[in-house]
């Protein structure tokens, strides 16, 4: 059999067995809830080293950021260097030592994330894993590394070469699984991410090849229109999101400077409710009090990190208006009243829209107040802006 079938075969068995997994299987140990922490890509890009990361890992601590859930700590593309004779993968010149690193990453009640590609070439023109995933995972998990983002780059052109959308997707799957099944053999938990910019509806197999996450969109940037429409394109893929098994609409840009408070609001509040990964994307020894306020507010984070694990979708959608619910643990709701228009809005909320029957207890959570029970919530909401409310 080769190894394209074997996947398809692992596939067709794993579709089959799936449902009778989900309604018995014990909670995972991995990503449970949604994982955090912080990534280097979308504030140092290739400009990340050891000393960085030292300093991010620090600040993560003293901030009260880790004290608030934040935990991993992700070394993204550029990191690097040539294989020996024997294959083994070497770090570059900006990372002398990444056993020592992890080490002091781990000294600091934090986990260390790296980086590769299934392909040969990562995006950034790196050494990939392509022929060397067994070895390279047992290299991660000998440095001590907690989590691989596997970014399918360079796999890309000999999946077009191969003809068909099925042979395509059988290269790819059996890319993911192949990595799966290294990063198991070495017997570390390593919180697998893949990283395939949402390609052939991922949101339906990602967890089947192992995926703790996956992503289901092109890369954000640091602007409130890309922002937006990578979050909003996340409406109808709730179902697809359980514990141990995440939608990823990318890391966080909040505090890099290209959206203004409100906006890195409505960015934190959209992606709690989609239960989305909040890897903080920022330089974290340069916070303004009112960056760590938006990404250390533990009522935002408790709706991202429910124990129920269940994403949030869209209930109502009326031009720029849009309000979106995420069911929490116990019966209650997150819902958020968003209003991506360029002027304020006066927006009205039934609480009937979200399921409940008569008045409900209201907490308006970025204003940390207690609404006390009311059937209709009316407000006025600033442009781009949003409420965010937890209901029962
Ligand atoms: C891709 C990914 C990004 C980042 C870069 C690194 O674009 O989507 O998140 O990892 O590669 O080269």
């Amino acid at each position: 059999m080769t190894a394209m079938k074997k996947a398809l075969a692992a596939l067709a068995g794993l579709a089959m067995t799936l449902p009778t997994l989900a309604a018995t299987a014990p909670a995972p140990k991995l990503a449970a809830t949604p994982p955090m922490g912080w990534n280097s890509w979308n504030h140092f890009a290739a400009r990340i080293d050891d000393a960085t990361v030292r300093a991010q890992a620090d600040a993560m601590a003293s901030s009260g950021l880790r004290d608030a859930g934040y935990r991993y700590i992700n070394i993204d593309d550029t990191w690097e260097g040539k294989r020996d004779a024997e294959g083994v993968i070497h770090p570059n010149a900006k990372f002398p030592d990444m056993k020592a690193l992890a080490d002091y990453v781990h000294s600091k009640g934090l986990k260390l994330g790296i980086y590769s590609s299934p392909g040969p070439k990562t995006c950034a023109g790196y050494e990939g894993s392509f022929g060397h995933e067994a070895q390279d995972a047992k290299t991660y998990a000998a440095w001590g590394i907690d989590y691989l983002k596997y970014d399918l780059c360079s796999l890309g052109p000999s999946m077009q070469a191969a003809g068909s959308i099925e042979k395509a997707q059988a290269i790819e799957l059996a890319a993911y699984i192949k990595m799966r099944d290294a990063l198991r053999a070495t017997g570390r938990p390593i919180v697998y991410s893949l990283c395939q910019y949402g390609f052939d509806q991922v949101w339906r197999w990602g967890g089947s090849v192992g995926g703790n996450l996956w992503r289901t969109t092109g890369d954000i940037t640091d602007k409130y229109p890309r922002m937006l429409q990578i979050g909003l394109s996340q409406a109808g893929l709730s179902k697809y999101a359980r514990p141990g098994q995440w939608n990823d609409p990318d890391m966080l840009e909040v505090g890099n400077g290209g959206m203004n408070a409100i906006e890195y609001r409505t960015h934190m509040s959209l992606w709690a409710i989609l239960a989305a990964p909040l890897l903080a994307g920022n330089d974290l020894t340069k916070m303004s009090p009112e960056t760590l306020s938006i990404l250390a507010n533990r009522e935002v984070i408790a709706v991202d990190q429910d124990p129920a694990g269940r994403q949030g979708d869209r209930i109502k959608v009326e031009g720029p208006l849009e309000v979106w619910a995420k069911p929490l643990a116990g019966g209650a709701k997150a819902v958020g009243l968003f209003n991506t228009s360029d002027l304020p809005a006066n927006m009205a909320f039934d609480v009937a829209q979200a399921g409940f029957k008569g008045a409900v207890r209201a907490r308006d959570l970025w204003a940390a107040k207690n609404l006390g029970k009311l059937k209709t919530y009316r407000a006025v909401i600033p442009a781009h802006g949003v409420v965010l409310l937890r209901l029962g």
